[in-house]
C-alpha cells in the first residue's frame, strides 16, 4: 500500500507534499517521509508515525525546494520505524519512494551488496534505490537509469524517483500499484490517487501499467511498458479540494455514516426512467452481456465481500440466477473451474485492491467472457478492467472502516439483481417492489440515524469488554459479519459473527455475562427461528442486544435490550439494520479512544497482496 506523492514545480513543493501526504493517510500511517533535490544536494526528513509527527519535524528544521517526493507508510517489509520509512536515499545521490512489494528483492539486495551497496533498512525499496544508482554508472539519463532499473523487479511498484545531477527531472513509473499525475501550469506533481493533488490542480493523466514518466516543469512524456512514447489524456476531475474535509463531525467515519441516505439517492439518481431501470446505468452494451450470462460470480474482500454475500441471498432468491461468492485472495490462487459464461463481479469501495484485481484477471485468463465492477472511485483500475461498471456514488470514504460504501454497494447490488434477473426468475411485481423500496431507502436510513443518542448508551456495554458475538440469519448474517468487523476494526474489541442457528454447534459454549451478544432481528421468515435462538442465549446468562423492528419489538428485561427499529420491507432491511452497527461500533471506539478513522494496523486501501 504506502501513498506517494511528489513534485517539480517553480514554487517550494513542500507544503504540497505535505498536505499531499496527510490525503492519502488513508493508504498507511506506521511512518511519513520527504525528501527534496536542492543545491546539488538531496534533504530528507523522515518520522515514524503519522504525518503531523513529518509535518512537525519539517516545522522545527524546514526544508524547501523545487523538487520532491514524499511517501507516508503502511508496512511491509521492515517494522514501523524511522530507517524503514521512505524517501529511501542511495550514496546521497538518489531518492526514491515506492508503493508496492518488489518479490525479488532477496535477490536483488545479495547482487547489490555484492557490488558495494550498503543497506540501511529491511525494506524491499532500498534495492530500487540503490539498483538506479547503480545503473546510473552505464545510462545515459535518470530516465534510462530507471528503464533498466525496473525491468529487473517483480512484484508491483509505483515509484519517485530523483536525482541530484538531474535536479530538473521527477520519474514516476507504475505496475500493478496506482499512479496519477497532476497537470498544473508550469508545474506536475505525482499520486497515489487524485484526492492528494485537488488543492493544486483538478487535471490528471491516469498512468497505464507499465508506464514510465519523465516530468520536468515545462515537459512531460511519457513510455508505455513496451517502450513506445505515448499520450495519455488528460481528464478533468469533477472532486473539489474540500469534499473531503470532516465538516462538522468529530470523525470522518461519523461524517460518513451520517451520509448514508444522500450517498444512497446519488447511486440511484439517473438510472431510472418511468421507475424502470436502465440496462445502460452498466454501460451502453450491458443489454447485450446480461442477455448472454447464465451466472454470477462476485469477488470482493473485506466489507466489499460482506455486501456480495448479501447480494447471493438475493441472487439466488428473488432471481433463481446462480450465484458463488469467493473472497478474492482465494478465488486467485485455487484455480477454480469457471464457466466462460458467468459474469463476474468485482467489489471495490477503491477500485485498487490488489486482490481483487488479481481475481478479476486470473477469472479472465480461465476464460470468462464478462466482467463487471461495483465500485466508487472512478478511473480506478478495476474501472479498467471491467467490460461493465456501476459506480456508487458514494463520494470519497476516508474512514478506513467502511460505511457508506457498503450500504451503497447494496443498492447497486440491488438494481444488479433487477437487471440480471429479469433475464431469469424475477417477476415484474418483485422488480416493481424492489424499486419502489430502494427509493424508500433514504427516508428509512434518517429515521434509523435518529437511533444515534440510544445506542451511543448501550455502546457503554462494552466498554470493558475484550469479545464480542454477533447473530443473524439469512441476508442478515453477513451484515452480522459487517458489524463484527466493524467493531474489531476501530475497537480492537474480538468480535465473531455467526449464522444464529450454529450457535448450538459450539459459540454457546462462549456465553457469559462478559460476552455481549449482538442480534439482529429483522421481521422476515426467520424472525421465530431466530426468537429461539435469542432464549439459547438469554437462558445461559448472556447479555444482548437485539436490533428488532419496532412493530414486533418486545420489551427489554435484564439480560435482552431491545432497540426498536423503523419497520421495513425485507428487501432493504439488510441495509437498514447495518446502520445502528455502524454507530455502535463507532461509539464503543470513541470509549475506547482508538484512533476511530485510522485504526491501527490497517490501511484504508490494500494495493499489495
Ligand atoms: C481494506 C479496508 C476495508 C475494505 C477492504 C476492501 O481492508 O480497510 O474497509 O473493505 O480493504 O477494499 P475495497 O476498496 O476493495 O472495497
Amino acid at each position: 500500500m504506502c501513498g506517494i506523492v511528489a513534485g517539480i514545480a517553480q514554487r517550494n513543493v513542500v507544503p504540497i507534499l505535505l498536505e499531499g501526504l496527510k490525503r492519502l493517510e488513508y493508504r498507511g500511517y506506521d511512518s511519513a517521509g520527504l525528501a527534496v533535490v536542492s543545491q546539488g544536494e538531496i534533504f530528507r526528513k523522515r518520522e515514524l508515525g503519522k504525518v503531523k509527527g513529518l509535518e512537525a519535524l519539517i516545522a522545527a528544521d524546514p526544508i524547501e525546494g523545487n523538487i520532491g517526493i514524499a511517501h507516508t507508510r503502511w508496512a511491509t517489509h521492515g517494522k514501523p520505524s524511522t530507517r524503514n520509512a521512505h524517501p529511501h536515499v542511495s550514496r546521497d545521490k538518489v531518492a526514491v519512494v515506492h508503493n508496492g512489494i518488489i518479490e525479488n528483492h532477496d535477490h536483488l539486495r545479495t547482487a547489490l551488496q555484492q557490488n558495494g551497496f550498503e543497506f540501511t533498512s529491511e525494506t524491499d525499496t532500498e534495492v530500487i534505490v540503490h539498483k538506479i544508482a547503480e545503473d546510473l554508472q552505464t545510462a545515459d539519463s535518470l530516465l534510462n537509469a530507471v528503464k533498466a532499473t525496473v525491468a529487473t523487479l517483480q512484484g508491483a511498484y509505483a515509484l519517485g524517483v530523483v536525482f541530484i545531477d538531474c535536479p530538473d527531472t521527477l520519474i514516476a513509473c507504475r505496475k500493478g500499484s496506482p499512479l496519477v499525475i497532476g497537470v498544473g501550469i508550469g508545474e506536475y506533481f505525482i499520486a497515489s490517487d487524485i484526492a492528494a493533488l485537488l488543492p493544486v490542480t483538478q487535471r490528471f493523466i491516469f498512468l497505464e501499467d507499465g508506464d514510465i514518466a519523465e516530468l520536468k516543469i515545462d515537459s512531460l512524456v511519457i513510455y508505455d511498458e513496451n517502450d513506445h512514447r505515448v499520450e495519455r489524456p488528460i481528464v478533468e476531475s469533477q472532486l473539489k479540494a474540500d469534499s473531503v474535509d470532516k465538516g462538522k463531525y468529530r470523525h470522518y467515519m461519523l461524517k460518513e455514516i451520517y451520509e448514508q441516505a444522500w450517498a444512497v439517492s446519488e447511486t440511484l439518481e439517473g438510472r431510472f426512467i418511468d421507475n424502470r431501470l436502465q440496462d445502460n446505468a452498466f454501460g451502453h452494451n450491458a443489454a447485450e452481456v446480461f442477455d448472454q450470462i447464465k451466472s454470477v460470480q462476485i469477488l470482493a474482500c473485506g466489507t466489499s465481500y460482506h455486501s456480495g454475500l448479501v447480494a447471493r441471498y438475493w441472487f439466488e432468491k428473488l432471481a433463481r440466477v446462480p450465484c458463488s461468492i469467493e473472497v478474492a485472495s482465494e478465488f486467485r490462487y485455487r484455480n477454480p473451474v469457471i464457466s466462460p459464461d458467468t459474469l463476474v463481479v468485482t467489489i471495490s469501495q477503491s477500485g485498487e485492491t490488489a486482490d481483487t484485481l488479481a481475481a478479476l484477471l486470473e477469472a479472465k485468463r480461465l476464460g470468462v467472457k464478462h466482467s463487471l465492477v461495483i465500485c466508487n472511485a472512478p478511473e480506478s483500475s478495476l474501472v479498467r478492467e471491467s467490460d461493465l461498471v456501476m459506480m456508487t456514488r458514494a463520494g470519497p470514504e476516508i474512514g478506513v472502516a467502511s460505511t457508506k460504501a457498503f450500504t451503497t454497494q447494496l443498492v447497486a447490488l440491488l438494481m444488479l439483481i433487477i437487471a440480471v434477473g429479469r433475464r431469469f426468475a424475477l417477476t415484474k411485481e418483485t422488480e416493481e417492489k424492489i424499486v419502489s423500496e430502494l427509493f424508500s431507502l433514504p427516508g428509512n436510513i434518517e429515521k434509523v440515524l435518529k437511533l444515534d443518542n440510544a445506542i451511543e448508551l448501550l455502546s457503554q456495554r462494552f466498554a470493558d469488554k475484550h469479545n464480542a458475538l454477533f447473530l443473524g440469519r439469512g441476508t442478515h448474517y453477513p451484515i452480522a459479519m459487517e458489524g463484527a468487523l466493524k467493531l474489531k476494526e476501530i475497537s480492537y474489541i474480538h468480535a465473531e459473527a455467526y449464522p444464529a442457528g450454529e450457535l448450538k454447534h459450539g459459540p454457546l459454549a462462549l456465553i457469559d455475562a462478559e460476552m455481549p451478544v449482538v442480534t439482529v432481528a429483522p421481521n422476515n421468515n426467520l424472525l421465530e427461528k431466530l426468537k429461539s435462538n435469542i432464549q439459547e442465549v438469554s437462558a445461559r446468562g448472556g447479555q444482548l442486544i437485539v436490533f428488532m423492528d419496532e412493530e414486533l419489538a418486545e420489551s427489554s428485561d435484564e439480560n435482552v435490550q431491545i432497540v426498536k427499529m423503523p419497520s421495513v420491507a425485507n428487501i432493504i432491511s439488510p441495509i437498514v439494520y447495518t446502520i445502528p452497527l455502524q454507530l455502535l461500533s463507532y461509539h464503543v471506539a470513541v470509549l475506547k479512544g482508538t484512533d476511530v478513522d485510522q485504526p491501527r494496523n490497517l490501511a484504508k486501501s490494500v494495493t499489495v497482496e
